[in-house]
């Protein structure tokens, strides 16, 4: 007798109350950390008999997985929860309970301010304690108001449970791992420090373990997370010291597993066996999130990003070397307190300099709590704005660039999901380009060659390659 019937004999009203199923909504805000959790919140609730709608009125938990880097990102957050409470009012009249709960990197940093603005929320939760989820939610049920914001001590990713089989194959062929969390870089614009805590490493074996069930599940590619991704370290078999390099390494091990990337690094924790990871691995593929911020060593310094941009370009310049068709990604910010025009055509000059295939760019935000919120010289926001223009035009000139650039040339094409078409598949090429190609639905999570033919805004067109 399997231990479930066994409480199941034991308990019939408990085994009732499994039984109902339930609906949750989540919604998810911000970086890929966020996706992924969101994912593991489902899952964990999988077993209190939860399962995933997309139609939130439907939905008898409603869970916005929320961001906090941006102000505009916590905004959000509260206009949400204001329609929220309309739709938990409109359905307590019909009789259906409806429960709101905060996640996410605002519900770290402004849980007590969520339950003081908005009384409709019966649950915040901080990324550190999601494990502990579904014992809050038996804590509303019984009337309490939860506020679950400590930096949890025992470890979340052992007690969460792991992707299953089913659930992997229904989210598609490429997924994201996260193999460590928070930071310890403290850049003075940034609250992530905060909002994360402090950097903590996966071990080897769950990492490993987990992207075996996920290639077991389906999965293609692996897209390995972390705030400061780079900065992963653990122990291999005989106790000695792993870096990422050595951790793709031994997962590049995995029968079926094609494909690696990582992100999001950090310039300073780009290690020798890491760059020689980019050689070595042909499962790596040739596409880094390098974000430098700013191309001013000024603005670097106030920013406390402690490397320069000469430092930065000679560490592209090794990371080519190993893996020369190595294409790169990054994030700026314009506007940092005391950024001039020298310092804003110094980040131009960068741009024109390193050459990306695809970059985001930010207005600086302030945010309460962090260094930078306290400097002066705060940078008035049509001098932002037009910051911004500039360099998203050169970012997106760029980015065409290395869209033609890839006219022609023949290439593995991993096939994904559905196209637009019927009889058309969209793929991801090595560089993370989203690519039309004419294929078969039973292709998906095959890789082919393909010559790419074309361009369109935001994605490429190929012909199979026979
Ligand atoms: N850990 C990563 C990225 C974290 S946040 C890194 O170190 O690069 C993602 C991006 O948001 C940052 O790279 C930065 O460009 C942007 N960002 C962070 N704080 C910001 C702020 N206060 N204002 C504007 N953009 C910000
Ligand atoms: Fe934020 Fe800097 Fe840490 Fe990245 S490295 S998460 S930008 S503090
Ligand atoms: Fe946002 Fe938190 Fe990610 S602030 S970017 S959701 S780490």
């Amino acid at each position: 007798m399997t231990q479930e019937t066994a409480v199941l004999s034991a308990k019939p009203e408990m085994a009732l109350e499994s039984a109902a199923v339930r609906k949750v909504f989540v919604k998810t805000y911000g970086c890929q950390m966020n996706v992924y959790d969101s994912d593991r919140m489902t899952d964990a609730l999988a077993k209190d008999g939860y399962v995933a709608t997309d139609v939130m009125e439907d939905a008898d938990l409603v869970l916005l997985n929320t961001c906090h880097i941006r102000e505009k990102a916590a905004e959000k957050v509260y206009s949400a929860l204001g329609r929220l409470r309309e739709l938990k009012k409109k359905k307590a009249g019909e009789g259906r309970e409806m429960m709101i709960g905060v996640a996410g990197c605002v519900a770290q940093a402004e849980g007590d301010e969520i339950l003081r603005r908005a009384p409709a929320v019966d649950l915040v939760i901080g990324p550190q304690t999601y494990h502990r989820l579904p014992e809050a939610l038996k804590r509303v049920k019984r009337g309490e108001r939860v506020l679950e914001t400590d930096y949890a001590i025992e470890d979340k990713f052992e007690h969460l449970p792991a992707p299953d089989k089913a659930k992997t194959r229904a989210r598609g062929v490429t997924a994201f791992l996260t193999v460590q969390e928070g930071c310890d870089k403290f850049c003075t614009f940034c609250v992530v420090p905060y909002t994360r805590g402090s950097e903590v490493s996966r071990p080897v074996a769950q990492i490993v373990s987990e992207a075996q069930k996920l290639v077991d599940g389906g999965v293609r590619e692996i897209t390995l997370l972390g705030q400061n991704v780079n900065a992963w370290h653990g122990s291999g078999p005989n106790g000695e010291k792993w870096g990422l390099g050595e951790l793709l390494h031994r997962l590049s091990e995995i029968e079926g597993l094609a494909r690696l990337r990582y992100t999001t690094s950090h310039p300073r924790d780009m290690d020798d066996s890491l760059i020689a990871a980019h050689r070595d691995l042909p499962q790596l593929m040739p596409y880094l999130h390098l974000p430098i911020q700013s191309g001013s060593n000024r603005i670097l310094k106030a920013m406390n990003r402690r490397h320069t941009t000469a430092e930065y370009i000679a560490l592209i310049a090794r990371i080519k070397a190993a893996r020369p068709d190595l294409a790169l990604s990054g994030d700026f910010i314009v506007g940092f307190p005391g950024e001039t025009d020298e310092d804003f055509a110094d980040t131009l000059s960068l741009v024109e300099t390193v050459g990306y295939a695809q970059a985001f760019s930010f207005k600086y935000s302030t945010r309460p709590g962090t260094p930078g919120a306290d400097l002066e010289d705060q940078v008035p926001e049509d001098v932002k704005a037009n910051r911004l223009e500039r360099l998203q035009a050169l970012l997106l000139k760029q980015q065409h660039a290395f869209a033609e650039q890839c006219v022609g040339k023949t290439i593995d094409l991993l096939l994904e999901k559905p196209g637009r078409m019927p009889g058309q598949l969209i793929g991801r090429s090595p560089w993370l380009q989203s690519v039309n190609v004419d294929a078969k639905s039973s292709q998906i999570g095959d890789i082919i060659r393909v010559r790419i033919t074309g361009t369109g805004p935001n994605s490429l067109f190929a012909e199979v390659v026979s």
